[in-house]
């Protein structure tokens, strides 16, 4: 199995990332491959809206999004690691979402499924500095969305609620060992 983590914060070893590595412990121990890409890290243009995938289901822009688009179909399950952002994604993870406009194109314009019957899953790693009620709701509704334009399985998520400066989850050990367990429900199908 290959995991593919999309790590969307600006912050390099923050709390999203601090959870991620712990969920992928489970995974890399029983011998699954693990890919991180740090979208910040990347030269990725805004979906530009134009419709140049609409007859072909891929995206005209060519920028740092084409090998992710590769490393996405090819991946079994894959983690989107996003903090809240004024009540949603980063605008990172925004931008990698909104390219999977090409995706939707495939499916929906061109009736094409991808990979439909192999079990492929994602998931969603958020954390937030506040404890509101509906925090993580937005942040839910867009990943369920990318997810299904990528024809991936919504497999559900991992939220952290209450951890603001960077490397705060790594003080909340329930937190930690609750990462942990998600890996493993991940590689050991419960999830
Ligand atoms: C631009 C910005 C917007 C934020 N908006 C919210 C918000 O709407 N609600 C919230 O609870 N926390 C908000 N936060 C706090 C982050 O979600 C929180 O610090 C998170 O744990 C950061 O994760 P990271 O360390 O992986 O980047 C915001 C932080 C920044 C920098």
């Amino acid at each position: 199995m290959k995991m593919l983590v999309v790590l969307g914060s600006p912050r390099k070893g923050g709390n999203g990332e601090a959870l991620a590595r712990k969920v992928t412990i489970a995974v890399e121990e029983r011998g699954n491959t693990v890919e991180y890409i740090r979208l910040n890290d990347l030269n990725l243009r805004p979906c530009q809206g134009c419709g140049g995938c609409d007859k072909t289901g891929i995206c005209v822009v060519k920028d740092d999004m084409t090998p992710i688009f590769q490393a996405v179909d090819e991946a079994d399950r894959i983690l989107l690691v996003s903090p809240v952002y004024f009540y949603g994604l980063s605008a990172q993870c925004k931008i990698f979402g909104d390219r999977f406009q090409a995706r939707w194109a495939r499916r929906y314009l061109l009736k094409e499924r991808f990979r439909e019957t192999d079990g492929r899953k994602g998931y969603l790693l958020s954390t937030a500095a506040t404890k509101g009620p509906k925090i993580f709701d937005c942040s839910i509704l867009t990943a369920r969305y990318i997810y299904d334009a990528m024809d991936v399985e919504y497999g559900g998520e991992l939220l952290v609620k209450g951890v603001d400066k960077r490397k705060a989850v790594l003080e909340v050990p329930d937190e930690m060992a609750r990462a942990e367990q998600f890996g493993r429900d991940i590689v050991e199908g419960r999830i």
